[in-house]
């Protein structure tokens, strides 16, 4: 999401005359993208902070700016106690970035931290930078309006909102145009996509749909579902086109009953299991990747060994997982006790951890001797003789590089594994 934001900032100052530029010592004016999902991430940010007013000793024009979600909480703090921060700009005020820029050294604060109810950056064409020109990320919504207890986003970027439909197509044909061969549709809850147009109205698995149309040779992708919304007719449609990948993102953050009432999540064990049979039955072979919350509000030694079991009886292929860490502002905040103590939080997700590798290699395990078809995305980091890419499934595989190039798709026999990459032989070009 933070990525996303970022490109849409650098295209907003690209038509104003700015120039983006990696290299910190050319920058005249340096911005902080910021997320507060989680606690680790602001206290990540006061430290990169710190060093970039080092450089403003050293530059004494230079501007920093800090953006995203972290914008509204510490705004003020930064700006006035500490004089860290020259402009502040929260997730819906990216257009006015420029007049903000106008604004610093005048006396007045470039401050917007306001959230839109309708703003989703429709019509901006993202800069594309840190890309391999091969797949690229398209948000397709903003916001969130399910309020899970422990989360924070739907107070830092605001209620939920879908995108123009016909922005997103034009989009993903211009990518196409250039070269990208895979584009991941996001936001925090795609399966409630919903867009109304004079010709009609359309859900998430039309959008999914018409989006594969823009050409056979481009695969997409989507990330995140919410299990309570995941609808079979949505599986369908992924299970009825080749380039729709079958990699399903389902956050299930914990396997008790107990704590997902208190997460707020709208959906019991029960209901999450059967929407994993639904997921099997329609798309054999599809991948399922989750995130899990470990030591959330009174989180029980069988509340935790409830997770640990559905992850053994989901086989997850991927996982996300964290320490539970309490925000403000949420539900979980105002009316929950952070009352897991640090050691039994940590000792938690470690057994979480450990689980979710064993079952990543076993899944691998059972990848050996299959074929995939594998886009080529570039060298791998490791040995400049092979290639990675990805399969339909979301997997890493190394091979042996070939005359293919990196947007073309190849045929790969799994011939060996790890917990985190296939590696394979190319069978055909
Ligand atoms: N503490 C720990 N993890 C969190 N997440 C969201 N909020 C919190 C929090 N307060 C995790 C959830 C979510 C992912 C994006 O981040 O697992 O799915
Ligand atoms: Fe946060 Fe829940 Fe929305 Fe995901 S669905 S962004 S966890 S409130």
């Amino acid at each position: 999401m933070n990525f996303s934001d970022s490109e849409i900032v650098t295209s907003i100052l690209s038509q104003e005359g700015y120039e983006y530029t990696r290299d910190l010592a050319l920058a005249d004016i340096i911005f902080i993208n910021t997320c507060s999902i989680r606690e680790n991430a602001e206290e990540r940010v006061r430290k990169r902070l710190e060093y970039f007013k080092s450089l403003k000793r050293k530059k004494p024009g230079l501007i920093i700016g800090l953006l995203g979600c972290m914008a509204d909480r510490i705004q003020t703090a930064l700006v006035e106690e500490e004089q860290l921060l020259d402009l502040v700009a929260g997730p819906d005020a990216y257009r006015h970035l420029p007049l903000l820029l106008g604004q610093v050294g005048t006396g007045r604060k470039a401050i917007d931290t306001i959230l839109s109810v309708d703003e989703t950056y429709a019509g901006i064409t993202p800069v594309r930078f840190d890309s391999n020109g091969i797949s690229a990320f398209i948000s397709i919504m903003r916001g969130c309006g399910n309020y899970c207890s422990y989360c924070v986003v739907p107070y830092t970027r605001g209620h939920e909102r879908s995108r123009d439909a016909g922005s997103i197509l034009n989009e993903t044909s211009d990518l196409f145009t250039k070269g990208y061969r895979e584009v991941t549709l996001i936001g925090q809850n795609v399966n409630s996509y919903r867009w109304t147009s004079p010709e009609g109205n359309m859900d998430f698995a039309c959008l999914l749909e018409k989006v594969a149309a823009v050409h056979p040779m481009i695969r997409v992708r989507f990330a995140t579902s919410h299990p309570k919304d995941i609808s079979d007719p949505l599986l369908h449609t992924i299970a009825s086109h080749d380039n729709i990948c079958k990699a399903i993102h389902l956050p299930v953050q914990s396997g008790s009953d107990h704590i997902l009432e208190r997460m707020n999540r709208k959906y019991t064990r029960e209901q999450y299991m059967e929407r994993i049979m639904a997921i099997r039955r329609i798309i054999p072979g599809c991948a399922i990747s989750t995130d899990i919350i470990a030591g959330f509000c009174d989180e029980t030694e069988e509340d935790h060994r409830q997770t640990l079991s559905l992850m053994e009886w989901v086989r997850y292929d991927f996982a996300f997982m964290f320490k539970y860490s309490e925000r403000p502002r949420t539900l979980a905040a105002e009316t929950l006790k952070d009352n897991i103590p640090e050691k039994v939080k940590e000792r938690r997700l470690r057994e979480i951890i450990e689980l979710q590798q064993k079952l990543s290699y076993e899944n691998n395990n059972q990848d050996l001797g299959k074929t995939f078809s594998v886009l080529i995305e570039g060298e791998s980091k490791r040995s400049k003789s092979q290639y990675f890419g990805r399969n339909s499934q979301n997997k890493v595989v190394v091979f042996p590089k070939t005359d293919a190039s990196p947007g073309a798709y190849i045929t790969v026999k799994i011939v060996r594994f790890t917990s985190a990459t296939l590696i394979g032989e190319v069978v055909k070009s």
